[in-house]
C-alpha cells in the first residue's frame, strides 16, 4: 500500500509563535551545530562537502531581455546540507535577493526553507525562511563573541543597521553581559537613529549613532559588520582597538597589511576556498566574487600567493582542537559566510517547537503516490 506523505506548512506568523525569534535558544542551537561541525558530523553540497550552495549567476549583459541582470546583492541561491547529532536531518534554504526589493516594501531577500527526511527524501516541513535565516545569522557572531571576545568587552560597534545587523546586535548584547554601549554607524544616519531608538528600548543598553565609521571602529571592543549595496565599509587599521574582535557577516575592506597582520577565524574556511574556486571558473574571474563575499579580499591575496597564514574554524576552537584567544590584546578578524547547516539547525528546532505546540497546517503531498499505486 502506498503511504500518504504530508508536511507541516508554517507561515512567518506561525514560526514566530513557534519561537523563531527566541535568540537565546537560537544561540544555544547554533553553538551545538558548531560543535558538530568541529567533529565533522555534517554534509555540505559538492564532492568536497564544502559548497555554500548553488547560485544562479547573473551577468551585466544578457542576450535575452528577461534574464535577470547583475545588480547589488542580486542573486538566487539554494543552500542544502545534512546536519548530524540530534538533528539528523536534511534541509534546503532557497532564496532570492535583490536590493530593489527595499523600494517595493519587501525585505532585501525572500527565503523559503524545507526540511526533508534523510532516508526517504519526503518533505517534513516547508516554512517561511526569512526569520530562520536572520535569527541564525545574528546568533553566529554571538557564538564567535562568546569564545573569542576579550574579557570585559564594553563597547559593541555596529556597521550597518539593516535586518541582519539588528539581529547580530541583539544576539551579541544578549550574550556578552559586559556590553555597556552600542555605537551604530549606518550610511543612512536617519535610519540608524530610528533603529537605535527601537533597539535601545528592547535591549536596555545605551546606543550612540555616529556619522563616521572611524568613530564606530575606534570605540569598539567587538565590531559587527553587515551592510549591503555598492559601498563597502572600509575599516582603517589605525582605528582598530587593541583586543578588538571584528565580526564580518557582510563584506568590508581593509588595508592589506591588516589582513596579513591579524589572526583570521572563519565559520568553515574550506567553504570560502570553494568560493575562490567558483570565482576562478567564472568568465569575469575572481572579480565575480569580490563584491559579495566577506572573504573576497583575502581570497584574492591567497590567489596571488600573498597570504599563507593558517585560518582556524570556530568549530575546532569550540571543541578544543584549536586555541581560542591568545591574549587580551590580540586582534581577531572573523569571516562568517553563513553555513547551510545553521539554517538546518535552527529550522529543525523551530519545526520541533511547532510540532510540540501544535502550530501550523498539515498539508498532504499526496494521499497515495500515483507512481506506486497498486491499481
Ligand atoms: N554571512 C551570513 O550568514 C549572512 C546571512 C544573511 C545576510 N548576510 C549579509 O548581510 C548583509 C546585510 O543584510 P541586510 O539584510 O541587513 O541588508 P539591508 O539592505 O536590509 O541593510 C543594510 C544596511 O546597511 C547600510 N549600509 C549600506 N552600505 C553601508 C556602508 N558602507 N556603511 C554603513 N552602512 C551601510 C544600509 O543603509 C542598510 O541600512 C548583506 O550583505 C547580506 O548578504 C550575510
Amino acid at each position: 500500500m502506498s503511504r500518504m506523505v504530508e508536511l507541516l506548512y508554517l507561515t512567518e506568523e506561525e514560526i514566530i509563535e513557534a519561537g523563531v525569534l527566541d535568540m537565546n535558544e537560537c544561540i544555544k542551537t547554533i553553538e551545538k551545530m558548531f560543535k558538530l561541525m568541529g567533529k565533522g558530523d555534517y554534509l555540505l553540497a559538492g564532492p568536497n562537502r564544502n559548497d555554500h550552495g548553488l547560485m544562479l549567476w547573473f551577468n551585466k549583459e544578457e542576450p535575452f531581455e528577461n534574464i535577470p541582470k547583475a545588480g547589488p546583492d542580486r542573486r538566487f541561491m539554494s543552500l542544502i546540507s545534512y546536519l548530524g547529532g540530534d538533528f539528523d536531518v536534511i534541509g534546503n534554504k532557497w532564496y532570492g535577493s535583490n536590493i530593489e526589493n527595499l523600494n517595493k516594501g519587501l525585505p532585501r531577500s525572500i527565503h523559503t526553507f524545507t526540511l526533508n527526511d534523510k532516508d526517504t527524501g519526503a518533505p517534513l516541513s516547508i516554512m517561511a525562511g526569512n526569520l530562520i535565516s536572520s535569527t541564525r545569522t545574528g546568533a553566529v557572531p554571538a557564538v564567535f563573541s562568546k569564545y573569542l571576545a576579550r574579557s570585559e568587552a564594553k563597547v559593541l560597534g555596529a556597521v550597518g543597521g539593516g535586518a541582519i545587523n539588528q539581529s547580530c546586535i541583539t544576539a551579541i548584547v544578549n550574550t556578552i553581559d559586559s556590553i555597556e554601549k552600542v555605537v551604530l554607524y549606518d550610511l543612512n544616519v536617519e535610519k540608524g537613529e530610528k533603529i537605535a531608538n527601537r533597539l535601545s528600548q528592547q535591549l536596555h543598553v545605551e546606543f550612540e549613532v555616529v556619522g563616521d565609521i572611524n568613530d564606530c571602529t575606534g570605540q569598539a571592543d567587538i565590531l559587527t559588520v553587515a551592510t549591503s549595496g555598492k559601498t563597502k565599509p572600509f575599516i582603517k587599521e589605525e582605528f582598530i582597538k587593541k583586543g578588538a574582535l571584528i565580526l564580518l557577516t557582510g563584506a568590508a575592506e581593509f588595508e592589506e597589511s591588516t589582513l596579513k597582520k591579524y589572526r583570521i577565524v572563519s565559520d568553515l574556511w574550506s567553504m570560502h576556498e570553494k568560493w575562490l574556486e567558483d570565482g576562478l571558473s567564472h568568465p569575469d574571474g575572481i572579480a565575480s566574487i569580490l563584491d559579495w563575499t566577506m572573504s573576497g579580499q583575502l581570497l584574492n591575496l591567497i590567489h596571488n600567493n600573498q597570504y599563507d597564514n593558517e585560518i582556524d574554524d570556530i568549530g575546532d576552537i569550540i571543541i578544543g582542537n584549536k586555541q581560542g584567544r591568545t591574549s587580551e590584546d590580540e586582534i581577531i578578524i572573523c569571516m562568517m559566510g553563513g553555513l547551510p547547516t545553521e539554517d538546518v539547525a535552527w529550522g529543525y528546532q523551530v519545526y520541533q517547537n511547532a510540532l510540540q505546540r501544535n502550530i501550523g497546517t498539515k498539508l498532504p503531498l499526496w494521499n497515495e503516490s500515483y507512481l506506486t499505486r497498486e491499481s
